[in-house]
């Protein structure tokens, strides 16, 4: 039995010491030390020994016990260890090797100015709302007093999308307003921003897609007053104090009595420069009051609510806030030119 013991030992400590995983030092364990173990195997014959050699055997049966217990621990340990510092090796991190720099990119000047645009208007109590490109007729110009035969519904002007001229591109964001009309409850005070089309050539000044933010109020006792105060506040916000406009009388269909609004030119100060083709104004928007008509096409009695609207033109803003000389550098999106915002 003792050769037996010796044997187990030397055969356990060989086997633990070739082990790679801590899996296999589990294995080993129940292989020699588990209730089903060569080691109890032997512990079991002890029955059969004399009383003189029981304890003998008992003790040294014991002390492989004991061995291989520890040997198993011992193990353990340095397996561990040994992944750990795998592991450590893998992952190693060098902090000294320069970090790669990652580009980041930034919003187009157009949407920088419409963002600040927004940002004034939100903070008038104004809701922003959004509305559809492709548009009825009916909306773009019918319900805005814009009837049949009106210059700006001619084929030249329009892109339509059927011989009937029902459904086309919309050349302005107006139609917004009879949308807000429908859907919203008085008093109500939005702008929409969005792209409009026309048959237009390019040039510095021209282009056939193009931005508009549209604005309108409709409440109470709302007059040209609070027109001019609104526009002049947003102009201020955007340009800086003091700046100045000037509102011309004009014609639009949708609005009586109607006008547009310039700015004093950012170049000259108003003297006449080639940036603002020598006038020292710059046309910025039409605006005027709600036609009572409108108002009444969507339901609106113009006895008891009025209301005002505008329609600015958004790279023209934009080429105003940031000194851009030339619209089709706003949609050639030359990386040199959007650099620069
Ligand atoms: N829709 C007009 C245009 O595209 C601009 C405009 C003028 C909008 C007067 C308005 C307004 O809301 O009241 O030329």
């Amino acid at each position: 039995m003792k050769e037996q013991l010796e044997k187990i030992k030397q055969e356990a400590l060989a086997a633990l010491g070739a082990a790679k995983e801590s899996v296999d030092l589990e294995a080993l364990r129940v292989k020699y030390l588990g209730k089903k173990g060569e080691l109890t195997a032997v512990l079991k014959q002890m029955g059969k020994l004399s009383a003189e050699e029981r304890p003998v055997i008992g003790q040294l049966a014991n002390e492989v016990r004991e061995r291989l217990t520890a040997e198993i621990e011992t193990q353990k340990k340095k397996l561990e260890e040994a992944k750990l510092e795998a592991r450590l090796e893998a992952e190693a991190l060098d902090v000294t090797i320069p970090g790669k720099k990652t580009a980041l990119g930034h919003q187009h000047p157009m949407y920088i100015a419409l963002e600040e645009i927004k940002d004034i208007f939100v903070g008038m109590g104004f809701t922003v709302l959004d509305g559809p490109e492709v548009e009825l007729a009916y909306y773009n110009f019918d319900r805005l007093n814009a009837e049949e035969g009106h210059p700006s519904r001619d084929w030249s002007d329009t892109f339509y999308f059927d011989k009937d001229s029902r459904v086309m591109l919309r050349s302005q964001t107006s139609p917004m307003q009879v949308h807000a009309m429908e859907t919203m409850e008085l008093p109500i005070r939005i702008v929409a921003p969005g792209r409009v089309y026309r048959k237009d050539e390019v040039d510095a000044t021209h282009s056939p897609m193009f931005h508009q933010v549209e604005g309108m109020v409709i409440d109470k006792n709302i007059t040209m007053a609070d027109l001019k105060g609104t526009l002049n506040t947003v102009v201020e916000q955007l340009y800086g104090k003091g700046t100045k406009t000037r509102f011309r009388p004009h014609h639009f269909p949708f609005t009586e009595p109607s006008c547009e609004m310039d700015v004093q030119c950012h170049k000259c100060g108003g003297v006449g420069c080639p940036t603002c083709k020598g006038e020292g104004w710059i046309e910025l928007l039409g605006a005027g009051m709600i036609h009572p008509k409108v108002l009444e096409m969507s339901g609106i009695d113009p006895e008891v609510y009025s209301g005002w609207a505008f329609g600015m033109g958004l790279e023209r803003t934009a080429m105003r806030r940031f000194k851009i000389a030339d619209l089709r550098l706003i949609f050639e999106n030359d990386v040199r030119f959007l650099e620069q915002f």
